[in-house]
Protein backbone atom coordinates (compact mmCIF):
# COMPACT_ATOMS: atom_id res chain seq x y z
CA UNK A 1 0.00 0.00 0.00
CA UNK A 2 1.45 3.30 -1.32
CA UNK A 3 1.12 6.47 1.27
CA UNK A 4 -2.01 8.49 -0.27
CA UNK A 5 -3.51 4.53 -0.20
CA UNK A 6 -3.06 4.47 3.59
CA UNK A 7 -3.98 8.06 3.82
CA UNK A 8 -7.44 7.53 2.17
CA UNK A 9 -8.05 4.53 4.56
CA UNK A 10 -7.10 6.19 7.57
CA UNK A 11 -9.52 8.84 6.04
CA UNK A 12 -12.01 6.75 5.88
CA UNK A 13 -11.93 4.35 9.47
CA UNK A 14 -12.14 8.39 10.42
CA UNK A 15 -15.06 8.89 8.64
CA UNK A 16 -16.79 5.78 9.66
CA UNK A 17 -16.34 7.17 13.18
CA UNK A 18 -17.32 10.80 12.69
CA UNK A 19 -20.10 11.65 15.29
CA UNK A 20 -22.49 13.56 13.07
CA UNK A 21 -25.86 13.32 14.59
CA UNK A 22 -27.17 16.87 14.20
CA UNK A 23 -25.95 17.53 10.40
CA UNK A 24 -25.46 14.17 9.47
CA UNK A 25 -22.54 14.80 6.84
CA UNK A 26 -19.77 12.58 8.38
CA UNK A 27 -16.05 14.11 7.76
CA UNK A 28 -12.98 12.48 8.23
CA UNK A 29 -9.26 13.65 8.04
CA UNK A 30 -6.06 12.37 7.93
CA UNK A 31 -2.30 13.45 7.91
CA UNK A 32 0.71 12.16 6.90
CA UNK A 33 3.16 14.39 8.88
CA UNK A 34 6.51 15.52 7.71
CA UNK A 35 8.06 13.08 10.00
CA UNK A 36 6.61 10.14 8.47
CA UNK A 37 3.34 9.11 10.76
CA UNK A 38 -0.29 8.77 9.77
CA UNK A 39 -2.69 10.98 11.94
CA UNK A 40 -6.86 10.83 11.68
CA UNK A 41 -9.14 12.82 12.90
CA UNK A 42 -13.55 12.94 12.13
CA UNK A 43 -15.86 16.07 13.20
CA UNK A 44 -17.31 15.30 16.28
CA UNK A 45 -20.62 17.28 16.80
CA UNK A 46 -22.23 18.34 19.67
CA UNK A 47 -26.04 19.14 20.93
CA UNK A 48 -24.76 22.92 22.04
CA UNK A 49 -23.71 23.19 17.84
CA UNK A 50 -20.68 26.05 18.47
CA UNK A 51 -19.35 23.93 20.25
CA UNK A 52 -18.81 20.66 17.26
CA UNK A 53 -15.28 20.31 16.26
CA UNK A 54 -14.04 19.55 11.96
CA UNK A 55 -11.95 16.87 10.91
CA UNK A 56 -9.14 18.62 10.59
CA UNK A 57 -8.83 19.82 13.98
CA UNK A 58 -9.16 16.51 15.66
CA UNK A 59 -6.25 15.28 13.27
CA UNK A 60 -4.25 18.34 13.84
CA UNK A 61 -4.32 17.78 17.34
CA UNK A 62 -3.36 14.29 17.04
CA UNK A 63 -0.41 14.94 15.11
CA UNK A 64 0.82 17.42 17.85
CA UNK A 65 -0.44 15.90 20.28
CA UNK A 66 2.29 13.19 19.33
CA UNK A 67 5.01 15.59 18.73
CA UNK A 68 5.02 16.03 15.07
CA UNK A 69 5.51 19.41 13.74
CA UNK A 70 4.65 19.28 9.92
CA UNK A 71 1.63 18.61 7.32
CA UNK A 72 3.46 16.70 4.14
CA UNK A 73 -0.04 15.92 2.91
CA UNK A 74 -3.06 16.06 4.36
CA UNK A 75 -6.59 14.14 3.12
CA UNK A 76 -10.56 15.47 3.82
CA UNK A 77 -13.07 13.16 2.86
CA UNK A 78 -16.96 13.16 2.72
CA UNK A 79 -19.41 10.92 1.24
CA UNK A 80 -20.62 14.47 -1.08
CA UNK A 81 -21.77 15.29 -4.72
CA UNK A 82 -19.98 18.18 -4.35
CA UNK A 83 -16.24 17.61 -3.22
CA UNK A 84 -15.62 18.64 0.47
CA UNK A 85 -12.99 21.95 0.79
CA UNK A 86 -12.20 22.60 4.34
CA UNK A 87 -14.23 25.38 5.71
CA UNK A 88 -12.20 28.49 6.54
CA UNK A 89 -11.14 27.83 9.58
CA UNK A 90 -9.74 24.70 8.86
CA UNK A 91 -7.85 26.13 6.22
CA UNK A 92 -5.81 28.35 8.62
CA UNK A 93 -5.88 25.41 11.39
CA UNK A 94 -3.78 23.90 7.93
CA UNK A 95 -2.03 26.74 6.94
CA UNK A 96 -0.62 26.71 10.48
CA UNK A 97 1.19 23.81 10.46
CA UNK A 98 2.02 23.34 6.41
CA UNK A 99 4.82 25.25 4.22
CA UNK A 100 4.57 25.41 0.35
CA UNK A 101 4.89 21.65 -0.85
CA UNK A 102 2.16 20.46 1.81
CA UNK A 103 -0.31 18.60 -0.13
CA UNK A 104 -4.45 19.07 0.71
CA UNK A 105 -6.12 16.14 -0.79
CA UNK A 106 -9.93 16.27 -1.47
CA UNK A 107 -11.70 13.12 -1.37
CA UNK A 108 -14.88 11.26 -1.82
CA UNK A 109 -15.95 7.66 -1.78
CA UNK A 110 -14.59 7.28 -5.34
CA UNK A 111 -10.98 8.58 -3.85
CA UNK A 112 -8.69 11.27 -3.95
CA UNK A 113 -10.64 14.11 -6.64
CA UNK A 114 -8.04 17.22 -6.48
CA UNK A 115 -4.89 18.14 -4.60
CA UNK A 116 -3.76 21.78 -3.68
CA UNK A 117 -1.37 23.69 -1.51
CA UNK A 118 -2.16 25.66 1.21
CA UNK A 119 -1.62 29.20 -0.94
CA UNK A 120 -3.85 28.39 -3.71
CA UNK A 121 -6.83 27.55 -1.08
CA UNK A 122 -6.08 30.59 1.09
CA UNK A 123 -4.03 33.35 -0.76
CA UNK A 124 -4.71 35.99 1.50
CA UNK A 125 -4.02 34.29 4.73
CA UNK A 126 -3.53 35.83 8.14
CA UNK A 127 0.44 35.10 9.25
CA UNK A 128 2.14 36.30 11.67
CA UNK A 129 3.34 39.51 9.85
CA UNK A 130 0.15 40.83 10.71
CA UNK A 131 0.96 40.95 14.27
CA UNK A 132 3.94 43.13 13.62
CA UNK A 133 3.57 47.20 14.15
N1 LIG B 1 -16.90 19.91 8.70
C1 LIG B 1 -15.64 19.39 8.85
O1 LIG B 1 -15.43 18.45 9.63
N2 LIG B 1 -14.64 19.94 8.11
C2 LIG B 1 -14.79 20.95 7.23
O2 LIG B 1 -13.82 21.48 6.71
C3 LIG B 1 -16.14 21.41 6.87
C4 LIG B 1 -17.21 21.01 7.82
C5 LIG B 1 -17.99 19.35 9.51
C6 LIG B 1 -18.50 20.28 10.59
C7 LIG B 1 -19.89 19.74 10.81
O3 LIG B 1 -19.83 18.69 11.75
C8 LIG B 1 -20.29 19.17 9.46
O4 LIG B 1 -19.11 19.06 8.70
C9 LIG B 1 -21.30 20.04 8.70
O5 LIG B 1 -20.86 21.35 8.61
Amino acid sequence: MNSLQKLLKEAEKAFQNAYAPYSHFKVGASILSSEGNFYKGCNVENISYPCGTCAEAGAISAMISNGDKKISEILILADSQELIKPCGACLQRIQEFSDSNSLIHLANKSGIQASYHIKDMLPLNFTAKELKK
